[in-house]
């Protein structure tokens, strides 16, 4: 196996490095975050690092680079204490990566892309459409982490939306139903295939 040390992982190329560390931990979860400014301006950008932090309540944190430049789904969440949770399908994984662009705050990556804001029931961030699971969500609180200044916002779902074919009778999304991408990296993008399910585990009575 290939080896590298802590000492080699410092030393190595910057763009290397991040493809190479982004990589490892996984695939991770494909998602939308959108808000919107209280100018009216909407913003969508995609993210990797959205985690569910437990189920009563539903939360969600996700990861935000540290505030060295405008970060604008940032300030919209902290200015209105909303955004939305949206899952990047296989049909428009190209203009999701590109809302990565580093736009100023007053261009909207919905004009930008073929991605269309929608709006649901008075929620006041935009969902995006089409999208096959949607999630509104409200700003809970945050934490710095100071090793790197990055910054864990943890949000609670307030209303959850899907396609119907995709639930299960015992509350599972089948995200592979939704042609829902998940990421590898920096810029991959992969369309799993549900293998399996299990039943839940219990210890063994004897091993022999
Ligand atoms: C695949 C991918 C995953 C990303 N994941 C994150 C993430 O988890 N956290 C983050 O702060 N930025 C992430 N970014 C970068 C943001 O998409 C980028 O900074 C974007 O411009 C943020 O938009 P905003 O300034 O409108 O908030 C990711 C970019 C890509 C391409």
């Amino acid at each position: 196996m290939i080896h590298y040390t802590q000492q080699d992982i410092d030393a190595l190329n910057h763009l290397f490095k991040i493809n190479l560390i982004n990589s490892c931990s996984g695939y991770k979860s494909a998602n939308l975050i959108s808000t919107k400014a209280t100018d009216g301006t909407t913003n969508v950008a995609v993210f990797s690092s959205v985690t569910h932090m437990g189920s009563s309540p539903a939360l969600f944190g996700f990861f935000l680079r540290p505030n060295t430049v405008p970060r604008n789904t940032y300030d919209n969440i902290k200015e209105t204490g909303f955004y939305t949770i949206n899952h990047i399908q296989e049909t428009f994984i190209e203009d999701a990566h590109h809302t990565s662009a580093k736009y100023s705050e007053e261009i909207s990556e919905f004009n930008m892309t073929s991605l269309t804001a929608d709006y649901k029931h008075d929620f006041p961030a935009p969902f995006v459409r089409t999208s096959p699971v949607q999630m509104a969500m409200k700003y809970v609180e945050e934490y710095p982490i100071k090793s790197n200044n990055t910054i864990l916002l943890v949000g609670e779902v307030q209303d959850l939306y899907f396609e119907d074919n995709l639930l299960q009778k015992d509350g599972f999304i089948d995200l592979s139903k939704g042609k829902i991408a998940a990421i590898n990296g920096l810029d991959g993008y992969t369309i799993p295939i549900l293998k399996e399910r299990f039943g839940y585990q219990r210890p063994k009575e004897n091993m022999k």
